[in-house]
């Protein structure tokens, strides 16, 4: 597991000079967490089809009133790739019931300096 890890690291760092970060930062009620992480259940998977996408977390801070809140990090081979996915129907069903869990998103778009 490790390795394989290291390996794309590697990989990933010879082929993406001008890499491109898009976070999304979500907040829910709590009592909708859980619902919310289910959401993005098969995202690693799905996300490892998409053209141009090199990398997914979901990340969750436990925040200072107990409510959690996550931001979906994608890394990108370049805008075009993510504004490509934006674009694409499979964004759209991936998002189809994004609003259930009353999460609220801020968009945040990053290039890599080093
Ligand atoms: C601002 C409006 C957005 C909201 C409220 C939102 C919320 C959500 C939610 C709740 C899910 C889980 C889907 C489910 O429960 O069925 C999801 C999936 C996802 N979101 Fe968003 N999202 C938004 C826009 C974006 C943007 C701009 C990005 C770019 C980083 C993004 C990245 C992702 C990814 C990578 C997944 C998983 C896709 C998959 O499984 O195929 N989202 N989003």
């Amino acid at each position: 597991m490790w390795e394989r890890r290291a390996f794309a690291a590697h990989d990933y760092e010879r082929s993406n000079p001008a890499m491109y970060v898009v976070t999304n930062k979500l907040t829910v009620p709590p009592e909708n967490a859980t619902r919310l992480e289910e959401g993005f259940a098969h995202a690693n998977e799905r996300m490892r089809d998409v053209p141009g996408c090199l990398h997914f977390t979901l990340l969750r801070e436990e925040g200072v009133d107990g409510s959690p809140v996550y931001i979906a990090m994608t890394n990108w081979e370049d805008e075009a790739a993510f504004q490509a996915w934006i674009k694409s129907d499979n964004f759209r069903r991936s998002h189809a019931n994004a609003g259930d869990s009353g999460a609220m998103g801020e968009v945040h778009s990053y290039t890599a300096v080093f």
